[in-house]
């Protein structure tokens, strides 16, 4: 029996729910695979800043460091947006996390499932068939560049852009890797024609092909990248961005894929990985019991196969999702038009099918 540590970070809103679900799913796929878990809960964002004052407390930064992995849900509550003046806001809990566990790649797979094709806003013919691997920079860029703030009593606000060399070349060497293993097309995003950070940027990039002569790079502006990835998503295969503009784009791409509600994500460093869906704490459908916990249940695959060299217990999260899709059922966000409405779900009931699909493939059964 392998055993791991995970620290749960349920965070805000939504949080709660979905990771409830990913903590089951891990579990229920982990025993046919002799894996075991302790689960620790702490606190990150609101709840922290609730409960401490403090959106990352240092018990919550220690646990994660000793754990094997991090499961995250989400942070995030409107009470901030409409107090615009506090000072300390749930998300500064994460970008510290982030920084703090070195965690400088976020790897978000855009996974299309044939069965949610028609749950897209695109034309199915547009997006059948893709597969993008993003890969954004996660603590530089203007996230966290110095100087900012405020001046002329304040009606001048200013944010930095920085960028080193280093911090482009390791991100830039994992998105090679990726592409050198799958389609050998690699498309760098940039704003090379306006910024001096884009421009070092490209540099960086372009100065590793020599070591990957294999991968064809394509240089692309950000606004051009924006339009094409609707325009024709199937030219993209791992797609390499700094951080504000991965935030963006995969927010957009997600729509390629149905719903945001779908997408697992991965930010990984040099030691503990985190793992977290890309969807936000969704605080107007918060305790209701509708969420959709697929995302997070999907970050679980890929916390197996990245951080707790599991893959078979990745394929099998994987594969049971894929078949509760198969037999019909859906969350409100993932419904469409053929969907039978006895098999619109809540988030338990959308849990309790990925579990039994769980130990039906596992045991290799025909769900009833
Ligand atoms: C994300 C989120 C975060 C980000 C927020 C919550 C700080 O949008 O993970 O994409 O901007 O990185
Ligand atoms: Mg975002």
């Amino acid at each position: 029996m392998k055993q791991f540590n995970i620290c749960v970070l349920a965070g805000d809103g939504i949080g709660k729910e979905v990771t409830d679900w990913g903590v089951k799913a891990l579990e229920t796929a982990g025993r046919y695979h002799e894996l075991s878990f302790n689960f620790h809960h702490e606190l990150l964002g609101h709840a922290a800043i609730q409960a401490t004052g403090n959106p990352l407390p240092d018990a919550t930064l220690e646990r994660c460091k000793a754990s094997d992995a991090v499961l995250l849900g989400a942070i995030g509550d409107p009470h901030y947006d409409l107090n615009p003046h506090l000072k300390v806001r749930p998300e500064q809990g994460l970008l510290a996390l982030r920084k703090g566990l070195g965690l400088f790649a976020n790897i978000r797979p855009i996974l299309l499932f044939d069965e949610l094709l028609d749950a897209s806003s695109l034309k199915r013919a547009v997006i059948q068939g893709t597969d993008i691997l993003f890969f954004r920079e996660l603590t530089g860029g203007i996230y966290f560049g110095e100087p900012r703030g405020r001046k002329l009593n304040g009606t001048v606000a200013y944010d930095t852009k920085v960028y080193a060399k280093y911090e482009v070349d390791r991100i830039a060497r994992m998105a090679f890797e990726a592409a050198k293993s799958r389609k050998k097309i690699l498309h760098s995003v940039d704003k090379a024609n306006v910024l001096e950070s884009s421009r070092l940027w490209r540099e960086v990039v372009q100065d590793l092909t020599p070591e990957y002569p294999e991968v064809e790079v394509v240089h692309m502006y950000v606004d051009n990248a924006a339009m094409q990835l609707i325009k024709n998503p199937k030219q993209f295969d791992v797609v390499l961005t700094g951080n504000m503009f991965g935030d963006i784009l995969t927010d957009e791409a997600s729509q390629i894929a149905g719903s945001l509600g779908m997408l697992a994500s991965a930010s990984i460093g040099n030691e503990v990985g985190l793992f977290e869906p890309i969807h936000g704490s969704a605080p107007d459908i918060a305790g209701q019991n509708i969420a959709n916990p697929l995302a997070t249940i999907l970050s679980t695959a890929l916390m197996c196969n990245r951080s707790l060299n599991a893959p078979t217990t990745g394929q099998l999260i994987i594969d049971a999702v894929d078949a509760v899709l198969k037999a019909g059922y859906r969350t409100k966000d993932i419904m469409g038009p053929q969907t039978d409405p006895q098999k619109v779900l809540g988030t338990h009931k959308m849990g309790e099918q990925v579990l039994n699909h769980i130990h039906s493939i596992a045991e290799k059964n025909v769900p009833a």
